[in-house]
């Protein structure tokens, strides 16, 4: 019973089929294979507009390389203060933009604040030596509480970032989740939005090691190609992520799978909600419960077999836990667990 996280299970089986279907015979190497091309194409329909899309292996990869690419080392970079990029990433963003500096906005459920934002980026002396400047803006589709921003709110950050010269990226680890949440087109959770780089996920909705970034305007994508190159991103046998990225977006494998994971959450947070003494601390939008519940109740849980992370405590005998599903989630591991609750 694994709740850690959705990147804890393996890879979905066919996303390994399209890997031994990919590896037959010779093609050119570092993504000028045919399966590379065509994923671009791809994307380019999955998003209604064409796009300039290039395949890493991880997500801190994917969102720092976007974020250097759209900031330049005098650059500020404002996120959410708790969001993954400030809190978990060791510092890649400052690293391989060579000095531009992450900035941290509050808001609720760990959704950027807009007026917040606004105020945040007003604050910043213009036209200051002395001062970094504010260039971009980057936000986390679904959140690291697995809330999720509606279109117009994305939207309205969107417009204080373009009204300012500022630009747009989303941190889609879990883009999938959201989406199948919010059962709209990915071109209206995206650039019809606002948002002008997107860090496309792929490794916790089933993939094993993919993930994209995709641009919305070529020319936002001019020196990617070489910060990829020079981070070591560009491997040498892209057509195994390229296949990856296909198979995940093909037949709509990755929104299915992201409604499973966001049904079996759902479920888990029912039953833990008629729970005795258990209180849900964020509302379950995708695929991450929140609760908080005493420890002795922790304790029971985990000798049963479940595993989790604590996620801090609300006071003497209390803790709160987070529970994460996955497109691997069994339906029995839920149930299991809300026994264990009592629920
Ligand atoms: C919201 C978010 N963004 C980015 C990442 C980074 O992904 P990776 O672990 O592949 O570098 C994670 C991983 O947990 C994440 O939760």
């Amino acid at each position: 019973m694994n709740f850690i996280s959705d990147n804890a299970n393996g890879a979905d089986p066919r996303i390994l089929d399209a890997l031994t279907k990919a590896n037959s015979g010779a093609v050119l190497s570092y993504g000028g294979d045919p399966g590379t091309a065509r994923l671009q194409a791809r994307f380019g329909a999955l998003f209604g507009r064409a796009v300039t899309s290039f395949p890493v292996v991880s997500g801190t990869a994917a969102n720092a390389l976007a974020l250097a690419t759209l900031t330049p080392p005098h650059g500020l970079i404002f996120c959410h203060a708790r969001s993954h990029i400030m809190m978990a990433e060791c510092g890649a963003v400052e690293f391989h933009s060579h000095g531009a500096r992450l900035v941290g906005v509050e808001g609720e459920n760990c959704k950027i604040d807009a007026r917040a934002l606004a105020a945040a980026i007003d604050a910043v002396p213009r036209n200051f030596a002395h001062s970094m400047q504010p260039a971009t803006v980057t936000l986390s589709q679904s959140t690291e509480l697995g809330t999720v921003y509606a279109p117009a709110e994305v939207r309205a950050i969107a417009d204080i970032c373009h009204a300012r010269g500022l630009k747009l990226h989303m941190d889609g680890a879990r883009f999938a989740n959201a989406l199948a949440y919010l059962d709209v087109a990915p071109a209206q959770a995206s650039w019809e939005c606002g948002v002008d780089v997107l860090s496309f996920g792929a490794s916790k909705g089933g993939a094993l090691a993919a993930e994209a970034v995709i641009f919305f305007d070529a020319p936002d994508a001019s020196d990617f190609m070489y910060r990829r190159k020079k981070a070591g991103h560009l491997i040498s046998k892209m057509r195994f992520v390229s296949a990856q990225l296909e198979a995940y977006v093909e037949d709509g494998l990755w929104l299915g799978n992201a409604a499973h994971a966001n049904a079996m959450a759902a479920q888990l947070a029912q039953g833990l909600k008629n729970a005795p003494d258990v209180r849900l601390t964020a509302p379950v939008q995708t695929n991450m419960v929140f609760a908080d519940i005493p420890t002795a109740l922790a304790m029971r849980l985990r000798e049963g077999g479940a595993i989790f992370h604590d996620w801090g405590s609300t006071g003497k005998d209390r803790v709160t836990i987070r529970l994460v599903t996955s497109f691997a989630t069994p339906q029995t591991d839920v149930a299991k667990v809300i026994e264990l609750a009592g629920g």
